[in-house]
């Protein structure tokens, strides 16, 4: 299996869907010279802090169409400490009656949208999955079993992911689109969009649906603009697969990473294995034909490149 060596790779807050387990499978395909790396669909941004970690790339871009959560971004990048003693408040005020504080927290976060209160509620919601109502309020229910990550912890990630990315980090709370169309020739753009099988439906478990058309035309654009681009689609887990795949006529490559036992399979209530598909773009795999050398270094065979295509 390709991966780069298992680094611990901090994560700023639980999130469903987080690609954090599997990012050691997706570096190997990124080209050694990526000036920025684009996250235009980051949620917990696992892939980047991931990168950084390596120092795969000269510079970050992260954006959500979330808007609450990019301002949990800044206050990570720009106060992380004003940030985790306000954690820490929150997490030691609710011991006597976690129930009732999370409730009075949510309704608070629902009319402030201040990060703090977002940063607890991601801390204590059911397997960080984050559900707004159809009219935008947030309503996912607290895992009362569980008080939420121990303060400690969570500075050491917070202030870990904060030393990584900031000085070299540009947010943004726009539609993909507009982040993705900056993005040049030596630029590498990781894009992980909401799954399928969990858009569009009444679990509102993303902020927004993304319609299968409008990405595929999206990727049509970035193919024009030779833009390099590696995309996490929908998977396979056990016998059932989300999604639609991608169209052939983009030129993709397409691989297939088995990735365990994944969250988005945990929170459907199967234990099948999951397997991840990832797309490469056609200038992407040109750039990775031209840098074989570097890619020795993560000790990636020959004959198992593109094992799946
Ligand atoms: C599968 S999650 C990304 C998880 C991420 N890879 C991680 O490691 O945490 C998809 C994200 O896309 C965001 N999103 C949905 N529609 C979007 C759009 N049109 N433009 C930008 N972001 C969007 C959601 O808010 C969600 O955080």
């Amino acid at each position: 299996m390709k991966t780069v060596e298992n680094i611990n790779v901090p994560h700023p807050f639980p999130y469903q869907g987080s690609k954090r387990g599997i990012a050691r499978y997706i570096l190997p395909y990124f080209p050694p010279d990526v000036r920025y790396l684009i996250e235009p669909f980051c949620g917990s941004g696992a892939v980047s802090i991931a990168a950084a970690g390596h120092g795969l790339a000269k510079h970050f871009v992260l954006n959500d169409l979330n808007r609450p959560l990019m301002d949990l971004w800044s206050e990570i990048l720009e106060h992380p400490n004003i940030l985790c003693d306000e954690y820490e408040r929150q997490w030691l005020e609710q011991q006597p009656d976690r129930k009732a504080y999370f409730f009075k927290v949510r309704n608070e976060f629902n009319i402030t949208h201040n990060p703090h209160q977002l940063l607890y509620l991601l801390a204590r919601i059911v397997k960080g999955s984050i559900r707004y109502s159809s009219d935008g309020q947030f309503n996912q229910s607290a895992d009362n079993r569980r008080s939420g990550m121990k303060p400690n912890t969570m500075r050491q990630n917070i202030l870990d992911v904060s030393m990584l990315l900031s000085k070299k980090t540009t947010l943004a709370a726009v539609d993909f689109r507009e982040v993705v169309k900056k993005a040049k020739e030596n630029d590498l753009v990781y894009m992980d969009p909401p799954y399928q099988g969990t858009s569009f439906t009444r679990d509102h478990r993303y902020l927004n649906g993304l319609a299968y058309d409008e990405f595929v035309a999206a990727l049509c654009y970035m193919n024009s603009l030779n833009i390099s681009y590696i995309i996490s689609y929908d998977g396979v887990t056990g016998e059932k697969t989300y999604g639609k795949s991608l169209p052939i006529n983009l030129g993709l490559k397409h691989l297939q990473i088995h990735a365990g036992r994944s969250s988005q399979a945990t929170l459907l209530g199967n234990n099948h294995e999951t397997i991840e598909s990832l797309y490469l773009s056609p200038s992407l795999v040109c750039r990775l034909e031209i840098n074989k050398p570097f890619r020795k270094r993560y000790h990636i065979p020959e004959q198992q490149e593109f094992l799946f295509a």
